[in-house]
Parts: structure tokens; C-alpha cells; sequence
């Protein structure tokens, strides 16, 4: 069930714009992260993984809660920096950095690089000597190690960092312009159970204090990365950060770390955030029942990217039994499939759809113009105030 009061704010949205659009309850993204923020251990630090969703009131209320923003492009580097979030409450990950862009991000004093390959070693040295700075920096791993597919790769050969044999061939103390603070190691998203991320981590963390010993490089920072799931499946109960907080400060003792860093994306501001699109057209195929909607894996790709679907209900229920629906966007490729759901069997065009846990890996990532339907608003309510800062487009505002 929609909460009356979030409902009407939606409603409102539909009479003024109707067309598809995310919405956000940053009031629910405020207390879910000020419950996480109160508890935390002093050694263990968490930063926001922009990627999920780069909104700059988003940034904002994160920020605010003490959380670091954590960048992966120049791009997200801007809005966090457009945001009012000062470098120094930054770190700059991904596989894709140039010099250029190394350069940038110590200009901007950007507080930790997380260097993915040994070229970025050597042009951040570099790049530090010419601005006549010393950078901190995380040395990013990954292991071969058989614990399956992930979406971030999980055992297969990524770009993300380099094997610790790899990372052994070089010498890394010859770069006098860098700090080596620690690793960062990230190899397994989207986990819903906490013994299994408790694995992975003594697992990470055992691998790492050897390659450090080996490498005679410090490991005072252990960036274990993103990874905890959100229940995007029915029935699935939603992680405590209680058990995953418990489960760090052991990791801690049980290692003597000193400092735990993780950056969370989907687990932060996923259930914040839902899409809304309406029904265009309801059909039976070959003895299925179908439903196309306005919008589809143009305004969430992730769908298709990962064959998981965001869960989904009827905006406005009624009391007659579901049937099962499958749910597709208005593209003209098959994998535009939202999924399979139970809905009430009276839906009828015009009928709003709202998908949740949609505020992570969301609008941005998505596949916006193709086939030039129109993009989606994005609406969001923080002090019980509706807000609207981005209004659906049409192609008739990009196309050229
Ligand atoms: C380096 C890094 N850290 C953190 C995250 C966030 O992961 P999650 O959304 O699983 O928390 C990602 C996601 O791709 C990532 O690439």
C-alpha cells in the first residue's frame, strides 16, 4: 500500500504533468539514513555511491548526515562540486580515469583516489608532483576466487583494479608524490544475507593483509565497497544495518583494522524512490495477459541490464482478484519487459502503475532516447513539501 499522504502528493504530480515520472520521499531517505548515521562505529566510514542516483537534493541530504560522496566520473565529480559538497568530502573510484581527469580531481582536492591500474599510479604521481601535492590513495584489487556471477563482475576479469599477483610485479614505493592509505576491494553486489556478505568480507580482508604485507604498503583504510541487496523480490526482508554494523566491528576486531570505509549505493537510496508510468493499452496474447506501459526500460534500463525487475503495484487497487500480468514499456524490442506481476485483473488504460524501490540506479540509468518517447520528471517531497525539479520532456526539447 502507497501511504495516503505520499499518494497524494503522486496524485498531484499526474493531474499537472501527466506523464511518466520517478518520485522521491526524501523525508523516508532522511530517517533510514539518520537510523544508520547514529549507530556507526568512529572507525568505520561510509560514503554515498553516487552512481545510484546523483540528484543534487539527494547529495545534499546525504551529505548533511555525514556521509562522503563517492565519484566515478567527472561528470558526477561536477554535480557533487555544483551540489555545495566541498572535494575534500569526496573519493574518486572507476576503472576509467585519465591523467587529465587525475589532475582534475587533485585540483578540486578530491581527499582519496582509488588508483585501478598501475597507469593510474603513475599519473597520479605524476599529476600530484606537478601541483606539488601528496594525494592519498587506495589501491583497488580483485581476487579469483570462485564465488560466482555478480553485477559487478564477480569472479570474472573485470576492470576494476588489478589481481594481487598483478599488483606484485610492481614497485609502488617508488611514487614519493602518493600516500598509499589502504585497498579497496569490491567484487559482489546486490547481496540480501548478511552471512554471506560476512564471507566475503573476511575473505577480501584476508587477501588484502597479505598482498599489503607483501607490497609493504599500509592497509589503515579497507574500503570494502557497496554490495548490500534490497528486496526487490516479494517476501524478501529488508537488511538490517544493525546486523551488517555488528558484522563490520567484528570484522575490525577480529582483523585489527583500523578503519572500515564502505561506499553504499543501492542499499541507501533505493527505497526512497518509485517510478510511475501509466497503462497505454491492456491486451491478452496467445492466452497472456498484457500490459504496455507509457514508459519502460527507456526511463529504467536497469531491468533489462539485470533481469531483475522493480517490484510493482497498482497506484490505485481495487478489491477484485489479480491475475498475472506481464508488463512491458512502449519500445519496439521485446526486452523492454518491466516483469511479470500479480495485479488486480480490472486495470484498464489510463491506470497508474508505481514500481519501488526505484530511487537507486533509476533514472540515470536508463536508455532515455530511444525511439524519442518522453523523459521521464523526476518529483521528490522533503518536509512534506512537494517538489518538482525536473518536469517530463518531450523529444521536441533534445532532438535536433
Ligand atoms: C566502486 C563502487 N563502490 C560502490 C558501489 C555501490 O554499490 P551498491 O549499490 O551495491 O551499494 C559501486 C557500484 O557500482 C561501485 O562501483
Amino acid at each position: 500500500m502507497v501511504k495516503a499522504e505520499t499518494k497524494k502528493h503522486i496524485e498531484t504530480v499526474i493531474d499537472r504533468f501527466d506523464a511518466s515520472f520517478y518520485f522521491y520521499d526524501l523525508d523516508l531517505l532522511r530517517s533510514h539514513l539518520s537510523a544508520m548515521a547514529e549507530i556507526l562505529d568512529p572507525d568505520i566510514k561510509l560514503w554515498y555511491a553516487c552512481k545510484a542516483n546523483p540528484m543534487s537534493a539527494v547529495l545534499k541530504v546525504l551529505r548533511n548526515l555525514g556521509f562522503g560522496i563517492d565519484v566515478a566520473s567527472s561528470g558526477e565529480l561536477h554535480q557533487v562540486l555544483n551540489s555545495g559538497i566541498k572535494g575534500e568530502h569526496v573519493i574518486a573510484t572507476g576503472p576509467g580515469k585519465s591523467r587529465d581527469y587525475l589532475e582534475h580531481l587533485i585540483k578540486n582536492e578530491v581527499k582519496t583516489i582509488v588508483v585501478e591500474s598501475y597507469n593510474q599510479v603513475v599519473w597520479l604521481d605524476e599529476a600530484a608532483q606537478k601541483l606539488g601535492k601528496k594525494v592519498d590513495a587506495l589501491i583497488r584489487v580483485q581476487l579469483d576466487w570462485n564465488e560466482g556471477k555478480s553485477v559487478l563482475g564477480g569472479d570474472a576479469i573485470t576492470p576494476f583494479g588489478l589481481g594481487p599477483e598483478d599488483w606484485k610485479q610492481h614497485d609502488l614505493q617508488q611514487f614519493k608524490n602518493i600516500n598509499f592509505k589502504g585497498f579497496h576491494i569490491f567484487q559482489w553486489g546486490n547481496i540480501m544475507d548478511p552471512k554471506k556478505l560476512e564471507s566475503i568480507w573476511e575473505k577480501c580482508v584476508e587477501n588484502i593483509l597479505s598482498l599489503a604485507a607483501d607490497l609493504n604498503v599500509s592497509a589503515e583504510i579497507m574500503d570494502l565497497g557497496g554490495g548490500l541487496g534490497v528486496p526487490y523480490k516479494e517476501g524478501q526482508t529488508k537488511i538490517d544495518f544493525k546486523e551488517i554494523h555488528e558484522i563490520l566491528v567484528n570484522l575490525k576486531k577480529k582483523y585489527n583494522l583500523k578503519t572500515i570505509w564502505m561506499e553504499l549505493g543501492r542499499f541507501t537510496t533505493a527505497e526512497c524512490g518509485n517510478y510511475l508510468t501509466k497503462i497505454v493499452d491492456v491486451k491478452e496474447v496467445r492466452g497472456k495477459k498484457l500490459l504496455v506501459t507509457e514508459g519502460g526500460i527507456n526511463h529504467c534500463a536497469r531491468v533489462a541490464l539485470t533481469g531483475q525487475a522493480f517490484p510493482c503495484k497498482a497506484l490505485s487497487p481495487s478489491n477484485v482478484k489479480k491475475v498475472n500480468f506481464q508488463v512491458h514499456g512502449p519500445l519496439c524490442t521485446a526486452l523492454d519487459h518491466l516483469g511479470d506481476f500479480d495485479l488486480p485483473e480490472d486495470l484498464k488504460i489510463g491506470d497508474w502503475l508505481i514500481f519501488t524501490m526505484a530511487g537507486a540506479y533509476g533514472f540515470t540509468e536508463s536508455m532515455p532516447y530511444f525511439l524519442c518517447h518522453k523523459l521521464p520528471g523526476e518529483a521528490l517531497v522533503y518536509n512534506n513539501d512537494l517538489m518538482v525539479p525536473r518536469p517530463p520532456k518531450t523529444s521536441y526539447d533534445w532532438m535536433i
